[in-house]
């Protein structure tokens, strides 16, 4: 199939909209990262998401809503939700929470689940397009399944091309890293960090907030050990780098490509995904990466660079 690329004029969102409808797949900007759409009501078209990625079934998808009113449609709504979607929606975070009993997103969106994973993003393009529609859009990230994810127009189409039916074109995203998870199924828990940060969650809650740990991973399936994997081989916490690997420095530690010269975590994670697609270019490939503090950001940066350095699966 020929892949249309569209930009954000209102006539391009009608048609990538309407394309949706039909059951196809639309790749839509976020501020986090490039999702892969499709109608979240819709088995047929849910399961082109998977086959287009090469995504293990068991893994369940997000799904994108276009304000807190459509996301109450399909979840049980409770006090926590409402306060951390006061504060966070739209923007960079998705709760999963437990499904209505008439709940209509897809089983296979779901992954048979009786919870559903819900977010509301601010991206002004990602907003049009779920307004036009009028409908939950499931989308995971645009990219084949396992693989680093997409900032650009050309990192999608670089994983995907061919295998979509569109693709439109909002810039480069602005935050760079996926959206952080919250379950509210018990008490609250992170599932996976991501652009908004422990410290905002609690001021929110006014309490402390868990946050999964490995030996937990089982209650989070998309959780894959390796995942977000260049085709190099990835190695970290490297302060000095070898005359064969390419390298990604941060702050003092100068390589190829610097995530922040000025140790700014936030443009670091902007810049993460795009500076691994450049400096992975083909399989062979040795990459290095200084040294990222863990805190803030940084843990959401940790978390897909130990992933990117896993053992393949
Ligand atoms: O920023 C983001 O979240 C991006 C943009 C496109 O919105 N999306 C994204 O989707 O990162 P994806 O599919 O790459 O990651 C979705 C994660 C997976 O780890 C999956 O296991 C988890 O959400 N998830 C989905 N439904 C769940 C559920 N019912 N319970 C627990 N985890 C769930
Ligand atoms: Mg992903």
């Amino acid at each position: 199939m020929k892949t249309k690329q569209f930009g954000s004029m209102h006539h391009d969102i009608e048609q990538a909209a309407q394309i949706l409808a039909d059951g196809g797949l639309v790749a839509m900007p976020t501020e986090t990262v490039y999702g892969l759409g499709a109608d979240a009501l819709c088995d047929q078209a849910v399961a082109k998401i998977y086959e287009a990625k090469g995504r293990p079934s068991f893994n369940p998808l997000i799904s994108h809503m276009a304000s807190s009113d459509m996301a109450r449609d399909y979840v049980e709504w409770t006090d926590v939700a409402k306060k951390l979607s006061n504060a966070f929606w739209p923007g960079p975070m998705t709760l999963v929470l437990p499904a209505k009993q008439d709940c209509a997103i897809s089983q296979l969106a779901r992954a048979g689940l009786p919870s559903v994973a819900i977010r509301v993003p601010s991206h002004p393009v990602a907003r049009a397009l779920l307004s036009k529609l009028a409908r939950p859009v499931a989308a995971p990230s645009a990219n084949p399944s396992g693989r680093i994810s997409p900032t650009t127009l050309d990192h999608v189409l670089a994983g995907l091309d061919g295998r979509i039916d569109a693709v439109i074109d909002g810039g480069p995203c602005e935050m760079g890293v996926e959206s952080t998870i919250i379950s509210l199924l018990d008490e609250p828990v992170i599932l996976r960090p991501g652009n908004i940060i422990i410290e905002q969650i609690q001021a929110v809650l006014g309490t402390g907030i868990k946050t999964l740990t490995d030996a937990d991973v089982i209650t989070a399936p998309g959780q894959l050990t390796s995942h977000y994997a260049p085709n190099a081989s990835v190695r970290l916490n490297a302060t000095k780098f070898k005359v064969d690997e390419k390298s990604l420095g941060f702050g003092e530690i100068v390589g190829d490509l610097n995530l922040s010269p000025s140790a700014d975590l936030r443009e670091a994670t902007a810049n993460l995904f795009s500076m691994l697609h450049k400096l992975d270019t083909r399989q062979g490939t040795k990459i290095a990466i200084a040294p990222i503090p863990n805190h803030g950001l940084g843990i959401a940066i940790n978390d897909r660079l130990k992933r990117a350095a896993a053992p393949r699966n």
